[in-house]
């Protein structure tokens, strides 16, 4: 059995600069010229290799020997934005014991009592978007995404506190940027701090540790002062914030628009579980910002595909509760432009991937977007057609289908992003007429980790007539 797959033979510098300057052609290019695994060198990487088979992919996904880790790798990336104690960054029990801790509230029925509220959100939204002028929708998904996400993960207290969050969280990620991210840390730390994000981020830890705080203050007195399962105060040697900034006790001060009731939003159910403020505050941070900016992105991406294929878009509006539809346009999208275009795992431990022995140490990358292109799984793939996720076509659409990834570290958000995505484009289509100003599709951009169009998704929208905005 050989050992790495075939690749590129360029110095590694040199495909260093084709990964940054064409993330999505020199992908492409490789799997054209070297078959679906392959091997690719940048600089200060460990080799990694790409895998554009389905199967293989699942296999690495599901990754059952254990071989791979993935929050190893991406904590090297992601440690200065969600530290070092989020679901993203961590493996083994500690992931483990986080993942027991946050997945029911994002699970099934728990998700699906959102809906009318993520409705709510939509058309408040809407009500705003300006008549007969162009304007980035992207940017209108990003505050309704975000939206979303704050209030389930903070409940409906405190609209002061949470007002700053919804400010702070989307310009904190607007100053990311990947180049960045995958400096050397002494490079990264300077780079963040001189354009910002290290004062915003600050700023963000600020307001989020002052409502642990309150919490914990409140969750003491409500259960006799035992701190949750460990019921101790303090002494373990990680961070106990104790802050007393921008206080106020949090007690029912709600604004009345929302439905959190303070006990069962995602924040309490962590203070009362998890004794450790940094903890708290690096899966606040996580959700937060991975649970807006990739269902912003998909729902972006949702918009500009839809302005541009009439049939599709007139159907939504001649029928925008039909669910099983706007679910099959919903699984389009996102594999025509998966948000994220791949999973990684660092291997502790050789894998035998398409009868290669890959090697512990190296990188393997399940590439999402090239599985999603691969004319043999879907057929005609450049063509946006939900309807191959209907009828007999889904079954096997379905098994190709990896925009969440697969096995245990599946995204934990994919219910609510789902959900989001289904109810947002079903009030837009149902109360307002779009149009794209500019009937060329928009470039893909990789901005920070996610897939986002080059335009910002320019729309003009006018109250929804009765006649066909398409002729
Ligand atoms: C369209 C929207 C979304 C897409 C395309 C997406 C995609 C992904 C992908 C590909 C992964 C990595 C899977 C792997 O490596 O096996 C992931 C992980 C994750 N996602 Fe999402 N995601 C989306 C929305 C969300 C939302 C709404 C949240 C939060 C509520 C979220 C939170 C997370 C977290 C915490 C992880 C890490 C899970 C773990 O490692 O255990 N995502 N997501």
């Amino acid at each position: 059995m050989s050992q790495l797959p075939p690749g590129s033979r360029l110095p590694a510098l040199v495909q260093s600069v084709h990964a940054a300057r064409d993330p999505l052609g020199s992908v492409r290019r490789l799997r054209r010229a070297h078959g679906p695994i392959f091997t690719r060198r940048l600089i200060s990487e460990a080799p990694q290799v790409v895998v554009a088979d389905v199967a293989a992919a699942r296999q690495v996904f599901a990754d059952p020997t254990g071989a791979g880790l993935v929050g190893c790798p991406r904590k090297r990336l992601f440690e200065s934005v969600v530290g070092e104690h989020s679901l993203f960054t961590m493996d083994g029990p500690a992931w483990e014991r986080h993942h027991r801790l946050l997945a029911p509230a994002l699970q099934g029925r728990a998700i699906e009592a959102w809906r009318d509220t993520i409705a709510e959100i939509t058309d408040r939204e809407i009500a705003g978007w300006p008549a007969h002028r162009a304007f980035p929708l992207h940017r209108a998904m990003r505050r309704i995404a975000l939206e979303v996400i704050v209030r389930l993960v903070w409940g409906a207290r405190l609209p002061e506190r949470r007002g700053r969050l919804r400010v702070l969280a989307p310009r904190m990620l607007d100053r990311l940027s990947l180049a960045a991210l995958v400096m050397p840390p002494r490079v990264r730390d300077r780079v963040l701090t001189a354009n910002g994000f290290t004062d915003l981020r600050e700023r963000l830890d600020e307001v989020l540790f002052a409502e642990i705080t309150d919490r914990r203050r409140q969750h003491g007195s409500k259960s006799g002062g035992a701190r949750g399962q460990h019921g101790s105060e303090s002494g373990n040697g990680r961070r106990q914030h104790g802050s007393k900034r921008g206080s106020g006790s949090g007690d029912g001060d709600g604004d009345g628009d929302g439905d959190g009731d303070g006990d069962g939003d995602m924040l309490s159910r962590l203070v009362g579980e998890e004794e450790d403020d940094q903890a708290v505050r690096d899966e606040m941070v996580t959700l937060l910002l991975a649970g807006h900016e990739t269902t912003a992105a998909g729902l972006a991406w949702a918009f500009e595909r839809l302005l541009r294929t009439p049939r599709v878009w007139e159907r939504l509006r001649d029928e925008p509760e039909d669910e099983e539809f706007l679910q099959a346009v919903v699984r389009e999208t996102l594999r025509i432009r998966p948000v994220a275009l791949t999973g990684h795992r660092r291997l502790v431990a050789p894998m035998e991937i398409l009868g290669y022995e890959i090697p512990a140490g190296c990188s393997v990358l399940p590439m999402i977007r090239l599985i999603h292109q691969d004319p043999a799984v879907f057929p005609d793939p450049a063509a946006f057609r939900p309807d191959r996720f209907l009828g007999d076509e889904a079954g096997p659409a379905m098994r190709a289908w990896l925009p969440f990834g697969h096995g245990a570290r599946y995204c934990v958000g994919a219910r609510l992003a789902m959900l989001t995505m289904r109810t947002v484009i079903s009030r837009v289509a149902a109360s307002t007429d779009l149009a794209a100003p500019d009937p060329r599709p928009e470039s893909q951009q990789l901005r920070q980790v996610t897939v986002t169009p080059g335009s910002g998704t320019r729309a003009v929208a006018r109250p929804r007539r009765r006649e066909p905005l398409f002729t």
